[in-house]
């Protein structure tokens, strides 16, 4: 009988009860609004940005409606200018450039390696080629890169360094939490993100004039000395009347249900490692399969995973992605020429210039990647690895018979 796995790879765990008791308290006093409390009231928001300021070690943190309006806002409240170039990956998803554009900046991507990060020698050719300034670093599948030599790439260059880590919340790079290299971290709570609220996310800065203007563009009402993890009253005296309010604030329900689960993120995060490990061991030996290597200094939060097929084709991958869907694993190919689900790629947001990275797309034709998501038992991995090599035995045996 053909071995099949009937797992969802996009069900993620239940909200755990505490966080829906926590919601259920919101919604019976029906102060949602985060500005709306009573007299000696904390709103939950309040309290959220608080403990994720301190989870991460940070002077300051906004909560906002998405990672995606994390990112806009904090490239606004860094002083980005019409047309000014952002540096980033070229290997990210949609909303990154999104967020470039929609800041009324112009992206321009740098090449990854390998082990699917940005590639320092190709980031500092385009810091000379460019003259760019701001850098919006996505650590795109929780993959981190070698931030000390980042960082220092970047400050020799004066280049503001804004970090995506819709991926990596949780994660440190030789125990710097994600997010505390740059000035500004962005982070994503949407539903496939390492909390959940649907959507939402955080905004984290030690620099009290960019936390100020990212508290006026979330659209504050002057309300803003009420934060717990917000800049000094002095940091807003010149930016409230000049700072347009672009609403995108977080509100009460969400930020109740994220706070359990924040004060959960280490156990999950060892649980989604668990399970990364489960699958790496299981693919490691398989002739065909190349693994990204994570350096020592990287501690991760594996809520997926990737690997490539080097020497497959196009078509032997498009085979192989069709075996597996129809024994119940779901691959995403990051070389589709037609961008399905989340995988589009620099060629397919046709809004940005466009660019030659042919060391990325090399990487790209051939690499694949898939959800982890907590609802899948260590059990279920090795289902998994055990299809995915009789996928890839199946496509090499045709191979054999071919030549
Ligand atoms: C790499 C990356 N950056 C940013 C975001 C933006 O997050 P959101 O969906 O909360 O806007 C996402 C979301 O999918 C993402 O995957």
């Amino acid at each position: 009988m053909v071995l099949k796995f009937t797992g969802s790879f996009t069900q993620q765990e239940a909200i755990p009860e505490k966080a829906i008791q926590a919601a259920i308290a919101v919604m019976r006093h029906g102060r949602l609004h985060r500005y709306n409390v009573v007299a000696g009231e904390t709103a939950e928001t309040v309290l959220l940005e608080k403990e994720f300021a301190d989870s991460c070690d940070a002077k300051y943190c906004l909560a906002v409606a998405s990672g995606g309006y994390a990112l806009t806002t904090a490239l606004r409240a860094s002083g980005i200018q019409k047309n000014d170039i952002v540096l980033t990956n070229a290997f990210t998803l949609a909303p990154v450039p999104g967020a470039i554009q929609g800041a009324g900046g112009r992206p321009v991507f740098v090449e990854i390696t390998k082990n699917l990060v940005m590639d320092l020698d190709d980031l500092k050719k385009k810091i000379k080629s460019t003259n760019a300034k701001f850098l919006m670093l996505s650590h795109m599948r929780g993959h981190l890169v070698d931030m000390e030599a980042l960082i220092s790439i970047t400050n020799e260059a004066g280049i503001k360094v804004i970090e995506d880590c819709a991926h990596t919340m949780g994660a440190n790079w030789n125990g710097i939490p994600s997010g505390r290299s740059g000035v500004v971290g962005c982070f994503s709570t949407q539903t496939f993100k390492h909390i959940n609220s649907g959507e939402g996310g955080f905004l984290v800065t030690d620099d009290a004039e960019i936390m100020a203007k990212a508290t006026m563009l979330s659209g504050s009402y002057m309300l803003y000395e009420s934060h717990l993890a917000g800049a000094p009253v002095e940091a807003f005296e010149n930016v409230r009347l000049d700072t347009p309010n672009c609403s995108g604030r977080m509100d009460n329900l969400r930020a109740a249900i994220l706070r359990p689960q924040l004060a959960d993120l280490s156990i999950q995060a060892e649980r989604w490692n668990k399970r990364y490990r489960a699958l790496e061991i299981g693919l490691n030996q398989v002739e065909d399969i190349s693994l990204t290597s994570r350096p020592s200094k990287e501690y991760f939060v594996a809520s997926s995973f990737q690997f490539c097929l080097p020497k497959f084709t196009q078509n032997q991958i498009k085979d192989f992605v069709l075996g597996c869907d129809l024994r119940g694993v779901q691959l995403k190919w990051f070389g589709a020429s037609i961008p399905v689900g989340f995988t589009s790629k620099h060629d397919s947001w046709r809004y940005v210039d466009k660019q030659n990275l042919p060391e990325t797309d090399k990487i790209l034709s051939v690499l694949l990647d898939m959800r982890i998501p907590l609802t899948f038992s260590l059990e279920d991995c090795d289902t998994i690895c055990q299809i995915i090599k009789e996928e890839v035995k199946k496509i090499t045996s045709y191979q054999v018979l071919e030549s």
